[in-house]
């Protein structure tokens, strides 16, 4: 039996920058019956106090106040659970936690594990599909002690970035979806269902098998790196040091292979516009659907303007009487700079992040692409296909034994380079397909990151609760 209590709460009050919450705060709970790792399968929920006195807050009672559940995962490693407090990265401000909690949601913060959990005999039990896999189980515990808390579970929102963005993809994608029940089983999910209302994603670091020639379509040509390699102090403080550098000749010839493939996979997605245009990549990589890349970054621009910002110094964009109404994207491209080298996602010799979340319980390190595996330079296996499979929603969004989520909101920065904006514009116009409502844009300027702009996800989700 998954034990829930629901005495075992705490009443709390916090103050920060001079707003105050009172919530009941359930912490550590274990959501599965049989956890692999119990400080990872848990969550807290916080309930806004005013529910339990009958009052309301924008509108929303104990019944009808939807649950936002963030997550915290990054890197695909293990996000942890978190309490209101202030923001990990900015501490000038609340954290999400708070301030949703202050604009009236039940919130429940699920710990999830990540690629580098071993149990006691040195077993992984964190790979790929762990994460997911444990979402579910955190979304069916929220229904399994619906009567027992305020809140609607019919309006459970998820919420992350970068992996922990396409974790919430994912969650949006597969709701029930069978493919997942032998995991749930094994780990003592609750018996209910998994499927969510809507999906918040910043930056989802999605669609990982094609990300590497996603990538080397928008960054082809552009051969020098930048990026920020982090390191931890010995007071525990993220310490960042710059890597810049020049991709090699044999990377350059890897950066050619991988575009060469990407035209192929995006016209086989057979993907169209709002006009019902097919978006699609001749052998080059030009065609209608660098065009629509160009019209959402266009987009972006416009709306930076509108808001009054100065973008004279991008000589990139073409500004005729205050609207962006051309871009150069090649030279965009080399404007935000590459942060990663080719492969950026399957590294040739198993070094990436994401070679490491495919690794399965034995192996810490696999490949997930046939490029990589076929070009691998040290020795290698491939990740089991199903397992790379069940890491992507581009494979659900489409199938019907898949309770989709009906609303997503997808922002992913102007100038992001973890990702191509390939990723996330294929992803929304595959939801747009079938008939799911996104909310989907490129917000100027916004490198790699997530919450930045609270209000206006918060207004998005009353928007969509009351529609
Ligand atoms: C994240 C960033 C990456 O560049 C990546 O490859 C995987 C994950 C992240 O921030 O979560």
């Amino acid at each position: 039996m998954i034990q829930f209590d629901e005495k075992q709460y705490k009443t709390e009050v916090k103050v920060l920058n001079g707003q105050e919450i009172r919530y009941r705060a359930y912490y550590d709970m274990v959501y599965v019956e049989h956890p692999l790792d119990p400080h990872y399968q848990r969550m807290n929920i916080f309930v806004p106090e005013a529910y339990y006195l009958g009052e309301s807050i924008n509108g929303y009672t104990a019944e009808t106040a939807p649950i936002f559940m963030p997550n915290q995962v990054g890197g695909y490693m293990p996000g942890d659970t978190c309490a209101p407090d202030l923001d990990r990265l900015d501490p000038t401000r609340p954290n999400t936690v708070f301030a949703a909690l202050a604009h009236g949601y039940v919130v429940s913060v699920p710990a999830i594990r990540g690629r580098s959990l071993k149990d006691a005999e040195g077993n992984n039990i964190g790979k790929a599909p762990a994460l997911i896999v444990d979402l579910k189980a955190a979304v069916r515990f929220l229904r399994l002690i619906a009567e027992k808390i305020p809140g609607d579970v019919e309006k459970i929102i998820t919420n992350g970035t970068s992996a922990g963005g396409a974790l919430s993809s994912l969650a949006g994608a597969t709701g029930d979806h069978p493919d997942y029940l032998p995991y749930l089983e094994k780990i003592g999910a609750a018996d209910t269902s998994d499927r969510i209302f809507a999906a918040s994603c910043y930056c989802p670091i999605t669609n990982l098998e094609h990300a590497d020639m996603a990538y080397e379509w928008q960054f082809d040509g552009v051969y020098d790196f930048h990026r920020m390699h982090m390191s931890m102090s010995e007071g525990n403080r993220p310490v960042f040091s710059p890597i810049d550098g020049q991709m090699s000749e044999e990377e350059r010839r890897v950066s050619k292979e991988e575009a060469k493939l990407f035209p192929a996979y995006v016209n086989g997605l057979d993907l169209k516009d709002e006009n019902g245009t097919s978006l699609t990549l001749d052998e080059n990589g030009q065609g209608t659907f660098l065009e629509y890349i160009k019209k959402q970054v266009l987009i972006s621009a416009g709306r930076a303007l509108d808001a009054g910002e100065d973008l004279s110094d991008k000589t990139y964009l073409t500004i005729e009487q205050g609207k962006a109404v051309g871009i150069d994207f090649s030279a965009y491209v080399s404007d935000i700079t590459r942060m990663k080298n080719a492969p950026a996602f399957d590294a040739l010799d198993l070094t990436s992040p994401e070679n490491d979340e495919f690794g399965n319980e034995k192996t810490d390190l696999m490949h997930f692409t046939d490029y990589s595996q076929t070009n691998s330079t040290v020795p290698s296996a491939m990740a089991d296909a199903q397992i790379i499979r069940m890491l992507n929603p581009m494979n659900y969004i489409g199938d019907d034994a898949a309770k989709k989520a009906g609303y997503y909101r997808i922002r992913h920065g102007s100038c992001d380079r973890d990702t191509s904006l390939a990723i996330s514009a294929m992803l929304n116009l595959k939801l747009l397909e079938q008939r799911v409502r996104v909310d989907y844009h490129l917000p100027w300027g916004r490198p790699h990151s997530g919450d930045y702009d609270l209000p206006e996800l918060f207004a998005w989700i009353d928007r969509i609760c009351k529609d």
